[in-house]
């Protein structure tokens, strides 16, 4: 049975929810998160530092703790992959074969890796995105993935390891800001829609992604992390979905409460990004295999976005 759960990259715009959520289940004690920074943005006990590269110190970390599963969250993103290749490739690469490492070497019961859209590629399908199909992305990040992926059904086979991965559309949040990826305009444009009512985009007003509420991202993980593993065929890299939207579709639903909300649009290296992403995903493999449903669209995610970020406003908080 799985007791104690190690995160890494935990401070991020993921984990620092995703960890909380954990806690819930788990228990205060039972979850150690684990960031590269010197401090913890989500609580102060059981945070340690980590640097995902620091094999040695990983393997100490799950011998103090004794823990039992990792979920491994420290990457670089799509954005700032392009910008940093080399790093991203150390840090995406070596960062999670050490994990799958440590995981082999003291028998771990469970590893969770998330993946990404970022695996598909000008030459998949772009519409309703099959769960197996062409995967050659263009990006140093979505390289990393597609390794990340194979490198872990690699384990899965050759030694039995309990690894399970998700690719995550762009996840919306409104707690943590996120850490430079393609699909980061879809949380700037609610924070500047209600600091200032107007947004520059840096992808054009046509262009289509899949995104997703983080409640639903908490949900979907936490459902895989949990599900059965022997009624799982696939593993690594589960297709998932919630909706696809364009910034003129954002901002289209941000008007239906903030009627004078304006935008105009500044592509930047961005948008080639965004240009080899799929515009909508079929992830029918998740909705069977672990029955995968998820909760928002775009208007109910809308809503709850500007009055949270609205509260954080009228408290000063932004
Ligand atoms: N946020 C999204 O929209 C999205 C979409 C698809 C996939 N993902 C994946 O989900 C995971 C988490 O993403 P996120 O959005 O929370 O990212 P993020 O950038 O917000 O957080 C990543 C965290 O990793 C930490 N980190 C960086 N280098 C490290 C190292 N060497 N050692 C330890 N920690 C290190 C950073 O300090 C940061 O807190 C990543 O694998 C990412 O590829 C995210």
């Amino acid at each position: 049975m799985i007791k104690r759960i190690l995160f890494t990259g935990s401070n991020g715009q993921i984990g620092s929810e995703l960890s909380r959520a954990f806690r819930k289940i788990y228990g205060n004690e039972n979850v150690i998160v684990t960031d590269i920074a010197p401090n913890s943005k989500v609580a102060d006990d059981h945070y340690e530092q980590l640097d995902v590269l620091d094999a040695d110190r990983l393997a100490k970390l799950v011998d103090t703790y004794k823990v039992d599963a990792i979920v491994h969250l420290a990457a670089l993103l799509s954005a700032v992959g392009e910008q940093k290749p080399q790093l991203a490739w150390n840090i995406n690469m070596n960062g999670t074969i050490n994990v799958f490492e440590v995981a082999r070497e003291k028998k771990l019961q469970r590893v969770f890796v998330p993946s990404s859209i970022g695996v598909f590629g000008s030459t998949t399908p772009l519409d309703n995105t099959p769960q197996d199909t062409v995967l050659q992305p263009s990006t140093m990040y979505g390289i990393t993935k597609v390794s990340g992926e194979l490198l872990g059904d690699y384990y899965v086979k050759k030694y039995g390891l309990d690894i399970r991965g998700l690719r995550y559309p762009g996840i919306i949040s409104n707690d943590t800001l996120p850490g430079g990826g393609t699909t980061d305009y879809a949380v700037a444009i609610y924070y500047d829609a209600i600091k200032q009512g107007s947004y520059e985009c840096f992808l054009s007003e046509n262009t289509m992604l899949p995104m997703m509420y983080m409640p639903d991202c908490i949900k979907a993980t936490t459902d895989l992390f949990q599900a059965d593993f022997s009624k799982l065929k696939h593993h690594t890299g589960f297709n998932l979905a919630a909706f696809s939207v364009t910034p003129k579709d954002m901002a289209a639903s941000i008007r239906k409460y903030i009627p004078n909300f304006t935008i105009s649009y500044k592509p930047d290296f961005r948008q080639a990004i965004a240009d080899s992403w799929p515009n909508t995903i079929d992830d029918s493999a998740a909705r069977t295999e672990w029955q995968w449903k998820p909760n928002y669209d775009l208007d109910t995610m809308t809503q709850d976005m500007l009055k949270v970020i609205g509260d954080k406003h009228t408290k000063g908080l932004l």
